[in-house]
């Protein structure tokens, strides 16, 4: 048993349970151990001490499951024989299990990201939740068409297919909630899964798991492999028998993956990086324009895809915004995710995070940035976790690295800028296109902004929100295809044109 620091909640015995199993690999309806007998620990980043050890797959353990996911299919029920219904109340069942063990899947992702067991309560398992319940819907409505073709007795229609075996490999932010964003699209159209966590935080993924079994799901319908990137999930995009790659990460292992992709041509979609351009005009609604900002950014950590860490204040307001955020920025709580005492955010996710978050500001002040808060790792009780204070940056140009790299940390550059016409070209000035906002109350300007910047989402007077049923994704080097909503099933299906020779 393991045991935590007296501050945190106490475990859910599930979790406790949970935590003191041997983990293995989930294949084909078995738990199976990696067949090297490798294991390799997963930590806690607000102690820097292990939870438990997990199984190590590589490219042996890849080709089982992808022969599992394989069989199930092109010979087993989920797709062969089930009718679209029958698929839609297995989804909506497992949503109903997500939704019963809710605490412990929270739990889980608490103690193996770091982030709120608030946070995680009321987002991250309740948007999974929705997730599943939204896709669950969708089985019983992926149609095809009828299509007047241009040739006497020719009868021509649609149907869309499953793509086949889909690898899903996820990133550490949301664990959870990043992995229902993949499985629950996948699973409505019809697809076998092999989903890869990321190897910072595996334990929820493990967990879906077992709640895959309990809601009844055909045996290689969906499979787990833990593991590491440059192994499993290398061997998961070469494969020649995987016909698709769903991605959520960062841009350098997605430029991997679709090197890799290259074997079979298999498909790949991508959910990418941003410096997420979030720009407030001197006629916003100041007060609800701050408090946006700060959470823009500071959000998880700014640990988010869209995380708002490139802030445009329109001059006249700078001064009094800045003050503002530094305000907000100071009253954030910090701290770990299990502490009884709840935080507003935990640590970042490792120490390879700080170390690279750090450095980027270590390089912010080497160009002549100020900060005017945070700007240090935290010490005294919180010296063996991961822990930065919120900082904002000011004295930064549109050039420098930390104002065009993508940090995914706490870190946020605040630039002024004088021109209403030009801050459209500096904001579309990035590799990136995730998301970007505006805070302005001009109607006018706010749909004119809309139009010009060059992003998969635009906020006006708002800022992160998402939903299961609106198209989530990015331009340029943010990603190719768009999650959720309708769009989401059109990366999981394959589109069958049928000619019928009615004359013959
Ligand atoms: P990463 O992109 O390397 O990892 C994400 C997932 O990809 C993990 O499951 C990992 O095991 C897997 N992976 C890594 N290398 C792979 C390979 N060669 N083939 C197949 N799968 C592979 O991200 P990492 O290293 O955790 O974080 C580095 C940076 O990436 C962060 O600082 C951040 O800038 C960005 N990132 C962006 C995310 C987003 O939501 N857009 C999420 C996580 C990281
Ligand atoms: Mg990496």
């Amino acid at each position: 048993m393991i045991t935590l620091p007296e501050k945190y909640i106490p475990l859910n015995p599930d979790v406790e349970n949970f935590l003191a199993q041997t983990h293995k690999l989930y294949i084909g309806g078995e738990w199976l151990p990696a067949q090297s007998g490798k294991t390799f620990p997963t930590i806690d980043p607000s102690t820097g001490r292990e939870l438990t050890q997990v199984a190590s797959a590589e490219s042996a353990d890849v080709d089982v499951a992808v022969t599992a996911a394989r069989r199930a299919f092109d010979e087993g029920p989920w797709r062969n024989r089930m009718t679209a219904a029958e698929r839609s109340k297995l989804i909506w069942r497992l949503a109903d299990l997500i939704e019963a063990h809710g605490e412990i899947l929270a739990q889980l992702d608490s103690l193996d990201n770091g982030k709120p067991l608030n946070t995680t309560r009321t987002d991250d398992v309740p948007l999974s939740v929705d997730h599943f319940r939204y896709y669950a819907g969708w089985p019983t409505k992926i149609e095809g068409a009828t299509i007047p073709v241009n040739t006497p007795g020719m009868f021509n229609y649609t149907v869309r297919e499953p793509v086949g075996v889909c690898g899903l490999i996820v990133p550490w932010n949301y664990p959870l909630l990043m992995a229902a964003w993949k499985i629950a699209p996948a699973l409505a159209a019809g697809n076998c899964i092999i989903l890869k966590p990321a190897e910072q935080t595996p334990l929820s993924a493990l967990y879906l798991a077992q709640l895959f079994e309990e809601a009844g799901f055909p045996p290689g319908v969906f499979n787990v492999l833990t593991g590491f990137g440059h192994t499993t999930g290398a061997a998961l995009t070469e494969h020649l028998r995987v016909d698709k790659i769903g991605f959520t990460g960062s841009v350098e292992t997605a430029k991997h993956i679709i090197k890799a992709s290259v074997s079979n041509l298999k498909r790949v979609t991508l959910e990418l990086g941003g410096k997420s351009p979030n720009i407030i005009f001197a006629d916003a609604d100041i007060e609800n324009a701050i408090v946006g900002a700060t959470w823009a950014i500071f959000g998880n950590n700014g640990q988010s895809c869209t995380a708002g860490s490139r802030l445009y204040i329109e001059r006249p307001i700078y001064e009094r915004v800045l003050q503002g955020m530094a305000d907000e920025a100071r009253k954030i709580k910090v701290g770990p995710g299990m502490y009884t005492e709840q935080p507003d955010i935990g640590p970042v996710i490792s120490r390879e995070q700080l170390d690279k978050v750090l450095g980027y500001v270590d390089e912010g002040y080497a160009v002549g940035g100020q900060t005017v808060t945070g700007g240090k790792r935290m010490g005294g009780e919180y010296t063996e976790g991961y822990f930065i204070e919120p900082t904002i940056f000011t004295q930064v140009d549109d050039g420098a690295r930390i104002a065009r790299e993508e940090i995914f940390g706490p870190v946020v550059c605040a630039m002024p800028f004088d021109d209403p016409d030009e801050i459209v070209k500096r904001a579309n000035a990035t590799e990136y296109g995730l998301a970007a906002g505006v805070w302005t109350r001009d109607l006018a300007r706010a749909h004119r902004m809309a139009a010009a910047l060059q992003a998969g989402t635009v906020w006006i007077n708002t800022w992160g929100d998402t939903d299961a049923a609106s198209p989530f994704g990015g331009y340029k080097q943010s990603g190719h295809g768009r999650e959720m909503g309708k769009e989401a099933l059109d990366l999981y299906t394959e589109v069958k044109s049928v000619w019928i020779n009615t004359d013959g």
